[in-house]
Parts: structure tokens; C-alpha cells; sequence
């Protein structure tokens, strides 16, 4: 149970309080029990001392004088004072009782040897002072003034106080204890809310959400929220990615059966009918190896980053062989290709292949959409610290909405069109993908052609 936060922060806030509190009762309980008796021993030293001075000049002593002038003082001051001659023999008592009585003890021996003393003293666990102090008369000692008084209203102030100072002390133990808890809650809340998502996460329950408190708990909470969400964000698309995949690949699947099977059962088709459908079933599995080199190429590039350091190379003459491997396309398109890449080279440092389909995809794509007659442009231009490659076409362009979306997997603008033509929606991913793992982006925009442009950055080497 100890080794919990909550209770941790329980006992060190419960020690602390008790410490702080029985330490500032005993030295405040302390200090007003000194400063009580010292202002007690310094009233008994004043009256002992006046009446010794009375009772000089009234030597040769009288006892019945000293008698009167000792009752009714002590009557006055409210204490009892005894008067000593040198012997230590009680002369005149204000209480009549001890007359001739021999006194001794400490106060009265040192003060019949000339020096006056004071002591606490309890008579049946009754706390008294007793104060002497020594009747002088020409420098010789003549007699003690002794003087006993009770200290039990002193005591009782003392106890008075302690027993105010224990019920603040539990009053304040009780807060303590309602304060430390509350705010043991306030702090373990949080954590037992955040290990409970971190649980359910590992249970693959990947709508854990943690509610954010404050502080650095507060930041913890949002920063699992984000991981859980991201983790979510993947887990969906990852499903989603392997369901695309697979409707992907059972369409052409579903043709090749649906072109191969009357070819079984034909009884004697002719040759030409038989051709047509081996075409058929061809492009059927062109198609497929298409998509399975894209997805190979897609999780090439979107697994962890190979550490090999790439070679260095001429961006533009990768460039020109993209072209070249797609002039016979453009012409069949009837598209011109016009390139504007400068006479110096433009060495960078990186994975020639998977730029190389990169730009392979984005050129394919401004091909296919430019339109008869059209146009497609790279150009390649140096800013201060990046290379830029930019890619326009004469096509109807991208709109606003779908700049983003295009970037998608399987994500086709035209879903009928690209079926057609083979798409599957995997280029832009790809071709971002590499960008991006050359540490560059890729984005789509419109072009001063009337198209789409893309414009792909990586950084200066
Ligand atoms: N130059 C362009 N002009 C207009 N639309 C474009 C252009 N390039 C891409 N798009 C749109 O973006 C979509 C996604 O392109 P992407 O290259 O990813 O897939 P695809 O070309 O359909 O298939 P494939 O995987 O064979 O490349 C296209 O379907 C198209 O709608
Ligand atoms: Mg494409």
C-alpha cells in the first residue's frame, strides 16, 4: 500500500504537518513559560529588594514593627514574605505561622552570604518561587528578605495554551490530511487515467483516450491522445490499404476467368477468337503486374529508411531518361515534351531508382491527361537551398479540393477513366513517397499552362 504515489504524498504531507506543528508548539510553549517566570522572578526580585531597603533603615530591628511593615506589604503585593535575621531565623512572616521558625536551603544561605538568589520549587506537586535576597547595612549582611509566592497561574496559562495549540495542531492535521489527499488525487488521477489508455491501447483497443488535466500530466495525456490517434490513423489505413489491395487485384483476376473459361468449353473456336482473348487476358495480367510493382515500389519506400548513403548523380540526366522511356507514349498521345533543365549539372546525392519512379509516375500522369495536342514542361530550377523540379501540363488541371487527396492510395480523381487506362491510384503515392524519403516534398498546384503543375523540391547537396 506504501509503495502507491497517492499514499506516498499522504504520509510525507501527514510527517511534515506532525513535525512542523510539535516543533513550533514545544519551542512557542517554551518561550512563554521562560518569559512567564522571568517577569514572575524579576516582580518577587523588586518587592524582595524594596523591603530589604525598608528594612535597613528600620535597623536595630523592632520585631514588632518589622512584623507590621512585613504583613502589610506582603498583604499589598500579594505574596508572602517572610524577614530573616543573620541566623536564618524567621523574624516577622506574613502569614504569622513560621515566626521563629529557622529557615535554611539554598536561596537562603546564598542570600545571607550577600547574594539573592531565586528557585522553583513544588510543594505537594504545587509549583511555588522562592526568592532571598540579603538586608545590607553598611556593606555587611543584616538579615534576608525571603520571599514565597505561587506559581500555579502560570502553569495553568501554560496548560491553557497547550490545549488551544493541540486542538489548532488536529485542526490542522485535518486539513492537512482533506489538502493532501485532495491533492494526492489531483496528481494520481491523471496517472491511473493515463496507464489505464496505455493498457487498453496494448489491448488494441485503439480508441483509448486519455481526458487532459493540467500541467505536465496535461501534456503527457494530449501527447498519448496524438500517439493513440496516429496508431488508429495507421491501423485504419493499413486496413484499408490491404481491402483496396485486394479489390484491386480481383478485378483483373475476374476478367482473365471470365476471358479464359469459354476458351475451355468452346468446342472448336477458331483461331482468331482465340487471340483476341489471350490479348484480353494479357492486358488483364499487365495490369496486375503493373499494381504489384507499384505496391512493391510503395512499401519499399514507405518502410523503414534503407541506410545506405545513395549515390551521387546528374538529376537532369535522370530526368532525360524518364523522357526518353516515355516519348513513344507521348506520341501516341500526340503530347509534346518540352524541357528546360540548364547547361550545368545538378549533382545530388540519393536513390536514383526510386526517384527515377517518382518522376516516372508524375510525367505519366501529365502525358496521359495534357490532351491531344498539348503540352507537358519540365523545367528544373535552383532556389537558395533547394532543387526544384517542375512539371506542368496543357490538361484540365487538379481541382482545389483534391490537391491533397490525389497524393492517397488508390485515390483516382476519375475512377472510370483510370480504370481504363490502367491507374491504379498508386502513383502520386509513390512519387511523394520518394520525395519525401529524399527528405524533399511534392505538392500539386495549377499551372500558367492551363493544367496541373507539380512541384517537387529536394534538398541542395
Ligand atoms: N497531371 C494531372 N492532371 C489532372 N489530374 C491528375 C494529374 N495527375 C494526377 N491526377 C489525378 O490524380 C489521380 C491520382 O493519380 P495517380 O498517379 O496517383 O493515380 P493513377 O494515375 O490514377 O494510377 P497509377 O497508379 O497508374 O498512376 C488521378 O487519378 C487523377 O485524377
Ligand atoms: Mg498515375
Amino acid at each position: 500500500m506504501f509503495y502507491s504515489l497517492r499514499s506516498r504524498i499522504l504520509l510525507t504531507h501527514l510527517t511534515l504537518a506532525v513535525l512542523i506543528l510539535a516543533g513550533f508548539g514545544y519551542i512557542s510553549l517554551r518561550t512563554l513559560e521562560g518569559t512567564y517566570m522571568k517577569e514572575r522572578q524579576v516582580r518577587y526580585f523588586t518587592h524582595a529588594n524594596i523591603l530589604a531597603g525598608v528594612l535597613s533603615d528600620m535597623l536595630p530591628w523592632h520585631e514588632a514593627e518589622v512584623r507590621s511593615v512585613v504583613r502589610d506589604y506582603g498583604n499589598s503585593a500579594g505574596v508572602r514574605i517572610l524577614a530573616l535575621d543573620t541566623t536564618g531565623r524567621v523574624v516577622a512572616d506574613t502569614f504569622d505561622t513560621l515566626s521563629d521558625h529557622l529557615l535554611t536551603g539554598s536561596v537562603v544561605s546564598s542570600a545571607l552570604s550577600g547574594q539573592g538568589a531565586a528557585i522553583k520549587h513544588y510543594i505537594d506537586s504545587m509549583p511555588v518561587m522562592y526568592v532571598a535576597v540579603p538586608v545590607l547595612h553598611k556593606g555587611s549582611v543584616r538579615g534576608a528578605v525571603f520571599i514565597s509566592g505561587r506559581l500555579d497561574d502560570i502553569e495553568r496559562a501554560v496548560n491553557d495554551y497547550r490545549r488551544s495549540w493541540l486542538l489548532l495542531g488536529v485542526a490542522c492535521l485535518v486539513v492537512a490530511v482533506v489538502f493532501s489527499a485532495a491533492l494526492a488525487q489531483a496528481v494520481t488521477g491523471p496517472i491511473r487515467a493515463l496507464s489505464q489508455g496505455v493498457k487498453d491501447l496494448a489491448k488494441t483497443r485503439l480508441s483509448a483516450r486519455v481526458k487532459p488535466s493540467w500541467g505536465e500530466m496535461g501534456d503527457l495525456a494530449r501527447a498519448f491522445n496524438d500517439m493513440a490517434q496516429k496508431i488508429e490513423r495507421l491501423d485504419s489505413s493499413r486496413r484499408a490499404f490491404v481491402a483496396d489491395a485486394s479489390h484491386e487485384l480481383k478485378t483483373p483476376l475476374a476478367s482473365i476467368k471470365a476471358l479464359a473459361e469459354p476458351l475451355i468449353d468452346a468446342d472448336h473456336p477458331d483461331v482468331e477468337t482465340i487471340r483476341e482473348f489471350l490479348r484480353s487476358i494479357v492486358a488483364e495480367v499487365n495490369r496486375i503486374s503493373h499494381l504489384s510493382g507499384q505496391l512493391l515500389d510503395l512499401a519499399r519506400m514507405e518502410g523503414p529508411p534503407t541506410h545506405q548513403d545513395g549515390a551521387r548523380f546528374d538529376l537532369r540526366e535522370l530526368l532525360s531518361s524518364v523522357v526518353q522511356r516515355l516519348q513513344t507514349a507521348a506520341n501516341t498521345a500526340d503530347v509534346h515534351i518540352k524541357t528546360e533543365m540548364g547547361d550545368t549539372p545538378v549533382i545530388i546525392t540519393g536513390h536514383p531508382d526510386s526517384l527515377e519512379s517518382a518522376f516516372y509516375n508524375v510525367l505519366d500522369n501529365a502525358i496521359r491527361y495534357a490532351g491531344r495536342g498539348g503540352t507537358v514542361q519540365i523545367s528544373v530550377r535552383r532556389t537558395s537551398h533547394v532543387i526544384e523540379v517542375v512539371i506542368d501540363d496543357t490538361g484540365p488541371g487538379i481541382p482545389e479540393c483534391q490537391r491533397e487527396q490525389i497524393f492517397e492510395r488508390f485515390y483516382r480523381g476519375d475512377p472510370g477513366r483510370s480504370r481504363k487506362t490502367g491507374g491504379s491510384g498508386l502513383g502520386l503515392a509513390i512519387a511523394r513517397a520518394a520525395l519525401i524519403l529524399h527528405g524533399g516534398t511534392l505538392v500539386a498546384k495549377d499551372s500558367p499552362l492551363g493544367g496541373a503543375r507539380f512541384v517537387a523540391t529536394l534538398p541542395q547537396n
